[in-house]
């Protein structure tokens, strides 16, 4: 029995992602790259008009086209019930339109054909006619009183509004307002943006007419709560419905809500007997697949003259688009909003949200945020930095004097969430530091007495990820837990299977390494099979930086659970009582008698060889894990830019990124989660916005007006962390994956405004083109 200590790398090491074996060599499997015997092709044809009813749809040229074989449109899928289907908020969503369409893109046809550039050709021979109605682009066209009703087809919707939804206590808010010296308010927008992946959506869809049995690969972020939704849906038993994604081009919340087009193809392929694949082109996927943001916030902090915040109003217009389809727990009308009060001790705060219909693509998602803490993030990190110059305090000593302080975690907000824990004054000592901030703004003295546009930015900000407790938690009433099974085979090597799936995240490493960390296996030794449903625990998905708070959690727990068992194996073994073993991974040994040992290997193969009477042999274990509470990741980004004031361009000079994820699995992974989302930071910061003009149309349906930055625009980054570990996560460890997208927009345009300041530039909305800039810089020279 050999116990020779070999260093598991476990939690805290820099292992290598597993999966990049296979995906730098091109071996990776995406959707596209399958094919099915006998598989058809299916293209959409999208509504040109953002609003209009459909007098008629003439398929036959299309159908005549040699090498289609089926066209279909709402009214074939309505004869199957299939013509509409529900949101994940509880809304419908119209899968192929009937009546109207309700925005530029939306599902109007589709064909079915032996190629996919045949069924795209004719896709442009169907003879949609259509009358155009009056069109409603924003949240604020969409209240006045003669706007059009874009969902007149809902029984009792007389006007575009959705929902209202408030959150924290506006009486007492009102009573802080009235003590305070001071109210800073502001007013911004955050632009509907795209996630983007690199890959589109997708999907083949395969049902079996001679079993039943319903396979669909799809791109989802989500495929167990997606097989239960397609299960309600169609009708068809849950156990003949089997959804694979397989390997992922990046989701960012762009892969997590029901599309249309998988609705179709599955229907397709149940009407012809064959697997029928979509892939989405470029356009397609930004202009009807789920944006994100989309919000039109005011918030008023009040203080008192020497700094003190004493509370916050926020009130918010949402533009949901045509379909309320966006994705929040249940409960929770704008997410995660309400952790807007940051990372200050703030003793009141108000929240009061509206949503709306517009005539825009509908799926408001979390575009690599928790559901919606993106946008609380900014208005409050933008705020903060308003009501500093108001005041006269520099906006990071305004920070200081107002953080929660360490001792005061676990922390109940003013809107009820109770931040576990913190260390925010560390993490911008640390940030200020690293950036030579003093120096800085000595710097932007003697530059702006130059002439020269010089400005410093910071953001303090908390997010709130891993949704989470099943009491508050839910999506179209499925509880938010997440689920592991961990075997472990004869020969000491294991399986674990887990619901999350990866995108890119690095799963196959990190979760192995969680294993490693607990049982001694090396990660190596541990396949991480994810995202089939067949094969793996039911959870929600993998999206909002859930799974390192969730599924991590239910990793570490079921390898808890499999050592207690392989405890009574070494006991066996070993020939002692079980409180007699003492487990250092990987070795059991006995208590004073360190030498007679077993490795958790050798209780692998004793498992299956030479198990104690009475006990079922195997090693193995699964558990579902229900979060007593989020995680609450935080950190401080500084960014010093300089600003031409005769282009408007501005060029970040310095970019310090300080994160506090906890207890950090793979530092490497996180390091690049951080630049990820430092880079999608700065792209919506600076370029990224989805636009449309006053007739609906949408600008920004291409890389050539959506931008992407390059490695030529991207910042240099430089990190630091500190680590203040959840005490209520099971390895300690809190979500990431988002942190940088959340955090860092407000930095960027916070140094931008820093450096116009002192012009009377008071907010430019994002994307902070040169040419808005510019703009602000001219209008703030113009004459009063
Ligand atoms: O849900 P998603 O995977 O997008 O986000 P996450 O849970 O924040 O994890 C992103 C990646 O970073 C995963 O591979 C995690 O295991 C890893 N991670 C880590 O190594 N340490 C942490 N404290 C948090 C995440």
């Amino acid at each position: 029995m050999s116990t020779e200590a070999t260093e598991i790398r476990g939690i805290g090491h820099s292992v290598k992602r597993k999966e990049d074996g296979r995906l730098i060599r091109g071996k990776g499997t995406f959707i596209d790259d399958m094919q099915l015997p006998g598989m058809l092709y299916m293209s959409i044809l999208r509504s040109p008009f953002a609003h209009a009813t459909i007098n008629g749809i003439d398929t036959s040229r299309a159908q005549a086209v040699t090498g289609v074989v089926a066209v279909v449109t709402g009214e074939l899928m309505a004869q199957h019930n299939l013509a509409w289907m529900p949101t994940m908020s509880g809304d419908t969503q119209a899968v192929l339109a009937t009546d109207k369409v309700r925005f530029q893109g939306q599902e109007v046809a589709a064909v079915i054909a032996e190629d996919p550039y045949v069924a795209k050709d004719a896709v442009e021979l169907i003879d949609a006619d259509y009358d155009a109605l009056g069109v409603v682009v924003s949240p604020q066209q969409a209240l006045a009183s003669d706007a059009p009703v874009i969902r007149d087809e809902k029984e009792g919707q007389s006007d575009n509004h959705i929902y209202h939804w408030e959150s924290g206590d506006a009486e007492a808010t009102d009573r802080a307002f009235a003590q305070a010296d001071r109210v800073v308010s502001l007013d911004t927008f955050y632009p509907r943006s795209h996630p983007a992946p690199l890959e589109t959506c997708g999907c083949i869809a395969d049902v079996n007419s001679a079993t039943g049995q319903t396979t669909i690969y799809m791109t989802s972020q989500a495929p167990h709560a997606i097989r239960t939704v397609f299960a309600l849906v169609t009708g068809l038993p849950e156990e003949n419905i089997r959804i694979v994604s397989p390997d992922l081009g990046g989701g960012f919340g762009n892969k997590v809500p029901v599309y249309p087009g998988y609705v179709v193809a599955t229907a397709a392929s149940l009407l012809l007997g064959r697997p029928v694949k979509w892939i989405e082109d470029r356009s397609e996927n930004l202009i009807s697949t789920g944006f994100a943001r989309d919000f039109h916030m005011h918030g008023e902090l009040a203080l008192k003259d020497d700094g003190t915040m004493l509370g916050l109003r926020t009130s918010l217009l949402a533009d949901e688009g045509a379909f309320h389809a966006d994705a929040q727990p249940s409960k929770l009308k704008v997410g995660l909003y309400h952790v807007v009060t940051g990372s200050y001790d703030m003793p009141a705060a108000h929240v009061a949200a509206d949503g709306y219909y517009t005539n825009k693509a509908p799926g408001g998602v979390a575009y690599r945020c928790s559901f919606r803490v993106t946008e609380a993030s900014y208005m409050i990190e933008r705020l903060v930095q308003n009501a500093a110059y108001e005041l006269g305090m520099d906006p990071a000593d305004l920070r200081k004097k107002n953080f929660i302080r360490p001792e005061q975690f676990p922390y109940e907000t003013p809107t009820g969430l109770v931040y576990d824990s913190g260390d925010y004054r560390g993490a911008m000592d640390l940030a200020l530091e690293t950036i030579g901030y003093d120096e800085l703004r000595k710097e932007q003295e003697q530059r702006r007495a130059d002439g020269k546009l010089w400005g410093v930015g910071i953001a303090s900000f908390t997010e709130a990820v891993g949704a989470g407790p099943h009491k508050d938690y839910d999506i179209l009433g499925l509880k938010m837990n997440d689920g592991a099974e961990l075997r472990i085979h004869p020969t000491g090597k294991a399986i674990l299977k887990i619901s999350s799936i990866t995108q890119g995240q690095g799963h196959e490493t990190t979760f192995a390494q969680i294993v490693a960390e607990e049982i001694g296996i090396q990660p190596e030794d541990i396949k991480v099979q994810h995202g089939d449903t067949d094969n793996t625990p039911y959870g929600l998905g993998t999206y909002a930086s859930r799974s390192t708070p969730t599924v991590g959690a239910a990793t570490a727990m079921v390898s808890r659970r499999v050592i207690e068992k392989a405890r009574k194996i070494a006991a066996h073994l070993l020939e002692v009582s079980e409180e007699d073993v003492e487990f250092t991974r990987p070795t059991f040994s006995v208590s004073g008698a360190p030498d007679k040992a077993v490795t958790i290997q050798d209780v692998a193969f004793a498992a299956y060889t030479n198990f104690p009477d009475g006990m079922e042999s195997g090693l193995e274990a699964s558990f579902y894990y229900d979060p007593p509470n989020l995680t609450f990741p935080f950190g401080t980004y500084a960014v010093a830019v300089e600003v031409d004031p005769d282009t408007g361009v501005w060029d970040v000079k310095r970019m310090v990124a300080v994160d506090d994820c906890g207890v950090r699995i793979n530092p490497m992974i996180v390091e690049g989660q951080i630049h990820g989302g430092l880079t999608e930071g700065y792209a919506i910061a600076a370029m990224q916005q989805i636009t449309f003009d006053e007739a609906g149309n949408c600008i920004g349906s291409t890389f050539i007006d959506y931008l992407l930055p390059t490695a030529v625009e991207t910042p240099r980054f430089e990190l630091g962390e500190t680590m203040t570990p959840s005490p209520h996560h099971p390895i300690g460890a809190k979500g990431v994956g988002e942190s940088a997208t959340v955090g860092s927009p407000a930095a960027y345009v916070n140094a931008v405004i820093d450096a116009l300041w002192p012009l009377g530039v008071r907010n430019i909305d994002m994307p902070l083109t040169s040419a808005k800039v510019w703009e602000a810089i001219e209008a703030a020279k113009a004459p009063a």
